[in-house]
């Protein structure tokens, strides 16, 4: 017995330690945290729950059956984010690069599988170099159940994926079809491909960055929603994030209590928007006003600004606010506009009981003529949805 009690804790010593100290201390040269580490900052202290710590790969090409790492570089369980129940994945690129192997993508499969059983979010935390290549085929097909449990949880739970190293292949589809992207700046890549193969097959020389670095994937593909400075900003804001997004998609929205009387007057609205409709102001001013405490969570921020996405709170309970924003091309739509907007409503749609909320809407109209109607609709179409109209007195 004390031999077996003696072997787990053998085991669990080296899950802990994952790929090894050389690695950690190499992980942290670059700025960024450890798998574990992360996990700490984002839940609520003393709420994880680990899941299969003890897994090991399968594999027994290329001398990998003496290469094993209990965990098998995904530490996998469930917390709490201020109190609410979330499923997490957390890819150590301390082991193998955290690419998945099969084993590696069935851990990923089971949080999966219990988030939509229970009916919450799954946030990932990936640091990973895709398809473990030793492992070939059975790598792929690891991949292929992650996929389809992202098409199935889509709409269901949200799905939040946080960047937070060199992430390639698989590693980046994967959560290329989740809600919410999240990166680091300097430090998180995502590619299908990086530049070396790029360079071979298509004879283009690009950087690590300008393939997929942070500020490429939030300002010019809009594949990923906002970038953060290092591990912990990023980590925190997921948290305060979280506390907008509902459980799944028949929770209905978290209700937060707030000491902001929904009847709070803010005179300087009434100025706010010049009489001179060729004169600018900023819509930021507006939502912050409007919102309960001023808190408001933009999603790409830097990604076609002339439309302002992102959440608040009215009477404590969770709103999207889609607003024109006549600082930037005059509030005009454009196809980048056009799309940001279209990608934030359907999530809208599916989560935040916006039969009435979000569909209420007079049509997106081209142009600059447009942006006030836009501006108070949405505004007023967010405080409607959710209570009586006389009850609005901030966005009259
Ligand atoms: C196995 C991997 C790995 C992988 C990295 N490593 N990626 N091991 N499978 N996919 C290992 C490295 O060999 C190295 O081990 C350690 O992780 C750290 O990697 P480095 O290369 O030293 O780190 P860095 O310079 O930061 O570069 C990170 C990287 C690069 C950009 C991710 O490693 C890379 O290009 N990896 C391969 C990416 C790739 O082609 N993945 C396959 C995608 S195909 P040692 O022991 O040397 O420290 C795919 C298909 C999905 O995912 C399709 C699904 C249907």
């Amino acid at each position: 017995m004390s031999a077996n009690i003696a072997e787990m804790e053998r085991r669990r010593a080296a899950a802990a330690l994952g790929g090894g100290q050389k690695r950690i201390d190499a992980q942290h040269a670059k700025g960024k945290l450890t798998a574990r580490e992360r996990l700490d900052v984002l839940l609520d202290e003393g709420s994880f729950e680990e899941l299969d710590t003890y897994v090991e790969h399968n594999c027994t090409d290329f001398g990998m059956e003496n290469q094993k790492v209990p965990g098998d570089g995904v530490v996998t369980g469930s917390g709490t984010i201020n109190g609410r129940l979330v499923y997490v994945f957390s890819q150590d690129f301390t082991v193998f690069g955290g690419s998945l192997s099969e084993r590696h993508a069935e851990k990923i499969m089971k949080v999966m599988d219990n988030a939509m059983k229970v009916g919450a979010p799954v946030i990932g935390l990936n640091d990973s170099g895709g398809a473990r290549i030793q492992e070939g085929v059975a790598s792929l097909g690891g991949y292929a159940e992650v996929f389809q449990r992202n098409v199935l949880a889509s709409g269901v739970v949200p799905q939040i994926s946080l960047i937070m190293g060199p992430c390639a292949g698989g590693a980046v589809y994967s959560p290329a079809m989740t809600d919410f992207i999240f990166m680091v700046k300097d430090s998180s890549y995502m590619f299908v491909t990086g530049p070396d193969v790029v360079k071979t097959v298509t004879n283009e020389v690009v950087t690590q960055e300008e393939l997929g670095g942070a500020i490429t994937h939030t300002t010019k593909s809009s594949v990923a929603d906002n970038a953060f400075e290092n591990d912990i900003e990023a980590l925190l804001a997921a948290r305060d994030f979280f506390d907008y997004l509902p459980e799944n998609n028949r929770s209905g929205v978290p209700v937060r209590p707030t000491s902001d009387p929904y009847d709070r007057a803010e005179p300087s609205l009434d100025t706010l928007i010049p009489p001179n409709a060729n004169q600018p102001y900023d819509m930021h001013e507006l939502i912050r006003k409007t919102v309960d405490e001023g808190d408001f969570f933009e999603v790409q921020p830097a990604h076609a600004a002339n439309i302002i996405c992102g959440f608040g709170r009215i009477e404590g309970r969770t709103i999207g606010i889609v607003a024109n924003q006549p600082l930037v091309l005059a509030g005009v739509l454009d196809i980048n506009s056009s799309k940001k907007a279209a990608r934030f409503v359907r999530f809208c749609d599916a989560f935040v009981n916006s039969d009435r909320h979000l569909r209420r809407r007079p049509g997106f109209l081209p142009g600059s003529g447009a942006r006030n109607i836009m501006a108070s609709s949405s505004m007023a179409r967010s405080c409607s949805s959710l209570m009586p109209r006389q009850r609005c007195p901030r966005s009259r």
